[in-house]
This record gives structure tokens, C-alpha cells and sequence, in this order.
């Protein structure tokens, strides 16, 4: 492998040092280029740009492959627990034993949000979507919790994760008009959070095991997934040294858009569509491929997966294991099984390599256990934390500098202003 790639320009060659990450992947590190050339790169979407060098989490999107510090995810997935992932993901190796009932307690012992948190959480209406009240909460703690940006975060990070379940469950139970539960730190991180959710006054609640374990293998299979729009914007946020519940809130944010996590909420949205509309899957298919129609099929492609991704084969088989041992028959798994079917026979998905992303099957296991569908995304940020919290931490401590892209300009050129006196006068009749 060369050590610099070759560049030609305007008659002159420079040379670009060449990056070769752990697992082979090669780079072009064109940082002092345009100080030497006057050049920029540009690419939107960021879709060939390497923002940073990161030991969180591995993937080959052609091979379909997915690891966090090194596990495989169909591993992690059948055999670990949601917060030993955490803590794999936040420090790097898989806990011993007595790192792990340190990280757990801690997170038992911080699970109550502040009461005058409370407060501001009564001021939402009933029907706000639960993002922007997660997003608004997280930014809130950054005022209850102000410590020493730096000197505190180890203490923030176990706060945000402790309380992250209770502060998503407040927003379910003021849309159905319920009082609010206080954690029970008895119980392990899913059961409680499922507790926190369903458990009402008036009748004794029971989390049924085989929830909490789907619950725990969702939460896994979303806890990274290396440089994505919001886990860029916490990297992005947090690189002008604002502080953990900022930068996590502003993640939380990029989370919501249906393109990115939203399209959890409304690939469900879209199968209740087709149902509704006599479930022909071929019909919508057909919208899909028609850029005029503004239709996507939610749930389908991915930027980086271009054979499959690795999380979806997971869930496809957990929404099966689930609504089994559930005893759910839910007629949009058929429908969402047609539909991944004719798409996957139809050459316009095949030629553009899309495929059911990690999103497609979730909703249908979260609808079974039993979680409202505008609460989906709140699932996946749950899940998402410690992988933006790991990857925030990592960013702070390389010390990496404040992200801030260029651009080619396109706008006007050099225009003579004219004052408004002037310009007015000369239109009036
Ligand atoms: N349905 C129909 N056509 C599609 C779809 C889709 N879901 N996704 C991409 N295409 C087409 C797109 O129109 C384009 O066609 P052409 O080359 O003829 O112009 C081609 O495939 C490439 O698409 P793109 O939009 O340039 O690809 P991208 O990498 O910019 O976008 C994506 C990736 C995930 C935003 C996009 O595939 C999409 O909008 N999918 C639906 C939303 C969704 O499921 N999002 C969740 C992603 S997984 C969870 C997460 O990590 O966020």
C-alpha cells in the first residue's frame, strides 16, 4: 500500500497521506490540502467523507457485517445484556465483574428524575410528540446538572443513563391521561423501564419475561451504528465542547426525521396505509418506483448497507419468535412480509441495492409488546444512547477539534446596494 495518494492540479502534484484503519479501510487524508492548493473537497450528504477515527464500531456495509468494539452484533444480540453493551461501548471492553455491578448500581442508584423537572414536563401538552419532550428533558438536565463540563462527566453519563427511561415513559402516560411511575431500582434497566410504562395504580402489572428480552435485543441491536446523522451531530454538537445533555439533546433531534429513526413510526404508519387500502403490496411497490408519486417505501435502504443490514435479519426473526410466544397475530406482518417479498424480486430495488433496514421489522415487535407507535423512536433513542454517549466521550477525549465543513459558494456576486429611500422611489406611480 503507497503511503500518499497523487494529486494533479493547475500543472502541480501534491501528495495526500494515505489512512489505513484497523479492519483495512483506506482513506485519503486531504486535511492540509486546500492550505497547499486552494482547493476543497465536496461531497453533500457526507456520503464519502471520513469525519473521524473512531475504535467504537465496525461495519461493512458490502458485507453486511456490524461489531461494536470488535463483538459481533449477532453475538452481543443473542447472548449479552443491553447495559453490559453499554458499558462495552462507552469504555471500550467488556466489563469484569466488579465493573459491572459498579456501572449498575450506579445507574439503580440515579434513576429518579428531579421533581422540578417534573414541573417543566407538566407544561407540554398532552399530545406532544414524546421526542420533542425527550429531546427537551435531556436539554433540561443540563441546567439540574450543571457540574464541571469535563471534571462530571463520568457522574452525567450514569445520570443520563439512569434517567433516560424514566423521562421517556413520562410522556406515554400524560398522552393516555395516567399518573406517572417512579422507578423501581429493585428491578433490572428493561423491566423497569417496561414497569414505568405499562404498571398502573388500580391493578397489579407483571413485566412478562419474554418481553424484556425482546425488549433488551432491540435495545442492543440500536445502541451504535458508527458515524450516522445523529450520532454525527452529538460528535458535531459536543465538538464545540458543549456539554453531554446538550449535545445528546441535539442527537435525540437528528434521531426524529423519518428518513433517519422517525422511519420506525412510519414504516408502521405505512403498513396500516396498505391495509387500510386493501393491503395490495404490488400497488405501493409501484408508488415506490414512481419518483412523481413522493412515495418511499419507508423501512427500505440505506446509506452505508448495500447487500443487507445485518440488524434487520436479526429483528425479522425476533418479530416472528415475539408474536409466537406472544400469541400476537398482527396482519401486518404478512403485509410487511409481501412487501419485502415483491421488492426484493423487483428489479428497480435490486439494481439501487435496497434492502429492510433495521427499522422495518422493529415497529411490528414494539406494536406486539405493546408500545404505542408514536412512541417507536423514543425506543430506538433509548437504545441509541450509550452508543452516543461513547461517541462523544471518544471524540472529547482525542481532543479532536471543532467540526466545521466548508462550501462552494453559489449564491450572488458582489451587488451594489442601493438604499431603501432610493429603491422605493424609483418604483413608486
Ligand atoms: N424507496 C424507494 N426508493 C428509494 C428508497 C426507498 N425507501 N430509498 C432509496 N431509494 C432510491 C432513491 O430514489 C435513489 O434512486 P435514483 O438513483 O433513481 O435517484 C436511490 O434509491 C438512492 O437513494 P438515495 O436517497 O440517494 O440514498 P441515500 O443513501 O441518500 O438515502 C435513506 C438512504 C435511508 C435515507 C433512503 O434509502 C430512504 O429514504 N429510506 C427510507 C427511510 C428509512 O427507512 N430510513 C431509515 C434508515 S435505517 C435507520 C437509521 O440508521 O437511521
Amino acid at each position: 500500500m503507497p503511503d500518499f495518494a497523487e494529486l494533479s492540479l493547475d500543472g502541480k502534484t501534491y501528495q495526500l497521506p494515505i489512512v489505513v484503519g484497523t479492519e483495512g479501510e483506506k482513506a485519503i487524508d486531504i486535511n492540509a490540502l486546500r492550505d497547499q492548493s486552494g482547493y476543497i473537497t465536496l461531497d453533500s450528504g457526507y456520503k464519502n467523507t471520513g469525519a473521524t477515527r473512531s475504535a467504537v464500531t465496525f461495519l461493512d456495509g458490502e458485507l453486511g457485517i456490524l461489531r461494536y468494539r470488535g463483538y459481533a452484533i449477532e453475538d452481543l444480540a443473542e447472548k449479552s445484556s443491553f447495559l453490559e453493551v453499554a458499558y462495552l461501548l462507552i469504555y471500550g471492553d467488556l466489563p469484569t465483574k466488579e465493573e459491572f455491578a459498579t456501572f449498575e448500581s450506579g445507574i439503580r442508584r440515579h434513576t429518579i428524575v428531579n421533581e422540578d423537572m417534573r414541573k417543566i414536563f407538566e407544561g407540554f401538552p398532552v399530545n406532544a410528540h414524546p421526542m420533542g419532550v425527550l429531546s427537551s428533558l435531556v436539554c433540561a438536565m443540563s441546567a439540574f446538572y450543571q457540574g464541571d463540563n469535563g471534571k462530571d462527566d463520568h457522574l452525567n453519563i450514569i445520570r443520563l443513563m439512569a434517567k433516560m427511561p424514566t423521562m421517556a415513559t413520562w410522556s406515554y402516560k400524560k398522552s393516555q391521561g395516567h399518573p406517572i411511575n417512579y422507578p423501581n431500582n429493585q428491578l433490572d434497566y428493561c423491566t423497569n423501564f417496561l414497569n414505568m410504562m405499562f404498571a398502573l395504580p388500580v391493578e397489579s402489572y407483571h413485566v412478562d419475561p419474554v418481553v424484556a428480552s425482546a425488549l433488551n435485543k432491540l435495545l442492543i441491536l440500536h445502541a451504535d451504528h458508527e458515524q450516522n446523522c445523529s450520532t454525527s451531530t452529538v460528535r458535531l454538537v459536543g465538538s464545540s465542547r458543549a456539554n453531554l445533555f446538550s449535545s445528546i439533546s441535539a442527537g435525540i433531534n437528528a434521531l426524529w426525521g423519518p428518513l433517519h429513526g422517525g422511519a420506525n413510526q412510519e414504516v408502521i404508519e405505512m403498513l396500516e396505509d396498505i391495509k387500510a387500502d386493501g393491503g395490495d403490496s404490488k400497488k405501493y411497490i409501484a408508488m415506490a418506483k414512481d419518483k412523481s408519486s413522493g412515495f418511499r417505501l419507508m423501512g427500505f435502504g440505506h446509506r452505508v448497507y448495500k447487500n443487507f443490514d445485518p440488524r434487520a435479519k436479526i429483528i425479522k426473526k425476533a418479530a416472528d419468535d415475539v408474536l409466537n410466544k406472544l400469541g400476537v397475530n398482527d396482519p401486518i406482518l404478512s403485509i410487511a412480509k409481501e412487501l419485502e417479498e415483491a421488492a426484493l424480486n423487483d428489479e428497480y430495488f435490486v439494481a439501487r441495492k435496497l434492502y429492510p433496514n433495521v427499522d422495518f421489522y422493529s415497529g411490528i415487535i414494539y406494536r406486539a409488546l405493546g408500545i404505542p407507535t408514536n412512541m417507536f423512536t423514543v425506543m430506538f433513542a433509548l437504545g441509541r444512547l450509550p452508543g452516543w454517549i461513547a461517541q462523544w466521550k471518544e471524540m472529547r477525549e482525542a481532543k479532536e477539534p471543532i467540526g466545521r465543513p466548508r462550501q462552494i459558494y453559489v449564491g450572488a456576486t458582489n451587488r451594489e446596494y442601493v438604499a431603501m429611500s432610493e429603491r422605493f422611489r424609483f418604483v413608486e406611480k
